[in-house]
């Protein structure tokens, strides 16, 4: 019963026009009923422990945390930690938050508490913040705070939106909006590939940097000069990515990423980085722009040497300078290298790319939008041919008939590279980041 509430709230809250009544109707419903559990947070990590400080900050306080590794973390402030078989202890007045972002996850860890007392009322624990987060927001959005765009993705922004975020990012953006407005509606984020050249080697990368013949990074000038005339064709982008190869690799990282902010219309710039290169204090400074987002992806198990001492040494340099970011463990990726013709069946196609989760990663490469990575790595290989309305040559339109095309472009029903690609439902899961040399020596 709780869990259908917090269901119904997050459906109001994803409404195009959200009722703020309703919504705090709702969640005050939700709190009365809290207030009068005990409530045990399932595991201790980052979102159990904003979860805690959500709901602490509506006065109610977490009794428990539960974890595996509670033996070495014992207490969260004042709130013990226990073990997961301690669950067994609790009657039927209790509430299990299990805290993930991935469903699957949650499942996982769901089952392990059923299994221990099956009596508990188990809830979504990263769902429930997201919902009790809102009247906070909403009070910082009112009062002109600033919001911490990490916090907010941790919430699921990237995944789910938000509008309190959306309102907030628009406002210190600049954005606009005018009558008869002309921009494209439905562009509204994507990754630049600054360079193709990587410290790694990684075998089924998605953009296939180990297999490219030569590996270019994009002057500094083209990428600004590109995304400016992309914001100023979209009615708004949300964010735009920083990737590559490895973006850090660019010569003008640091000025790249301080004029990028300086562009209009954009919420946030957000670089991956896979830790190889470590940035001096000068590009921390930079980084810590309160519009500005990194994503360390873990590559610990697989770097060795000098690259895994460059990993701990970007980290300890991040946590010395105060910039915080984003940790992707990436335990698993799929293998979508293949460009062999997978789907022959026309009637198939939509279906694969409607299922297809990175059929909005659209990748700008020098000038062309591509609408996904394969779609990309495929065309720069020489296995797959540029075809128009599903690529955008940026530099050969003027704004009004780019905003024209990043419709048409965004519209479009499939790419033609879906028919050589394994993406959804047939690309095996493989360990994240495996290296060629590994391969090579086996
Ligand atoms: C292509 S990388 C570029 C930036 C940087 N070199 C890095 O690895 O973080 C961007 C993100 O894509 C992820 N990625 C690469 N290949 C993948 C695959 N086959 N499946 C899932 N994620 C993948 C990486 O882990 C990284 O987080
Ligand atoms: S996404 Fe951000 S603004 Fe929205 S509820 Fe979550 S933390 Fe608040
Ligand atoms: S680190 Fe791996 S995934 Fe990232 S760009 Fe380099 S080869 Fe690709
Ligand atoms: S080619 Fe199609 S199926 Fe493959 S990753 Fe791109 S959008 Fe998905």
């Amino acid at each position: 019963m709780i869990g259908k509430k917090i269901q119904d709230a997050l459906l109001e809250l994803s409404s195009i026009k959200p009722n703020t009544n309703v919504i705090d109707s709702m969640i005050n419903d939700l709190l009365q009923i809290l207030a009068k559990k005990r409530i045990i947070i399932y595991p201790a990590g980052y979102l159990g422990r904003t979860l805690e400080k959500t709901l602490s900050a509506h006065g109610i306080e977490t009794e428990y945390f539960i974890d595996r590794d509670a033996n070495e973390i014992k207490k969260i402030k004042d709130i013990p930690v226990l073990e997961p078989q301690r669950l067994d202890e609790f009657s039927g007045d209790s509430v299990v938050f299990v805290s993930a972002n991935l469903n699957a996850m949650v499942e996982q860890l769901s089952g392990v508490a059923r299994r221990h007392n099956n009596k508990l009322t188990i809830l979504n624990g990263f769902e429930a913040n997201r919902l009790l987060k809102y009247p906070l927001c909403l009070k910082k959005l009112m009062n002109h705070a600033p919001f911490d765009i990490i916090e907010c993705e941790n919430c699921g922004f990237e995944r789910h939106g938000c509008p309190l975020c959306m309102a907030y990012l628009k406002r210190t953006a600049g954005a606009t909006t005018c009558e008869n407005d002309w921009r494209s509606p439905s562009f509204t984020w994507f990754g630049y590939i600054v360079g193709q050249a990587c410290t790694l080697k990684c075998i089924h990368c998605c953009e296939a940097i180990p297999f490219l013949k030569s590996h270019k990074f994009v002057p500094k000038d083209v990428i600004i000069s590109d995304v400016q005339k992309v914001a100023a064709s979209s009615r708004f982008l949300t964010f735009v990515e920083l990737i590559g190869g490895e973006p850090f690799m660019h010569p003008d990282f640091k000025a790249l990423v301080e004029e990028l902010l300086e562009i209009k219309n954009i919420g946030y710039i957000k670089s991956f980085t896979n830790g190889t290169i470590v940035p001096d204090k000068g590009l921390c400074q930079v980084l810590k722009n309160p519009r500005f987002m990194l994503q360390v992806s873990n590559y610990e198990k697989q770097a060795t040497g000098k690259l895994l001492d460059n990993i701990y040494a970007t980290r300890k340099i991040l946590k010395d300078e105060d910039v915080k970011y984003i940790f992707t463990e990436h335990f698993e990726w799929q293998d979508f290298s293949s460009f062999d013709l997978h789907n022959t069946e026309e009637g198939k196609l939509k279906t694969v790319f409607n299922a297809c989760p990175l059929r909005n990663c659209n990748r700008l490469y020098s000038g062309i939008l591509y609408r996904c990575p394969h779609q990309y790595a495929g065309i720069e290989l020489g296995k797959l041919k540029k075809r128009a309305v599903e690529s955008v040559d940026v530099h050969g339109h003027q704004e009004k008939d780019l905003a024209d095309a990043l419709e048409a472009f965004e519209h479009v029903n499939y790419i033609d590279a879906c028919r050589y690609c394994s993406m959804p439902f047939d690309a095996p899961v493989v360990p994240a980041g495996i290296q060629l040399i590994q391969k090579e020596e086996v």
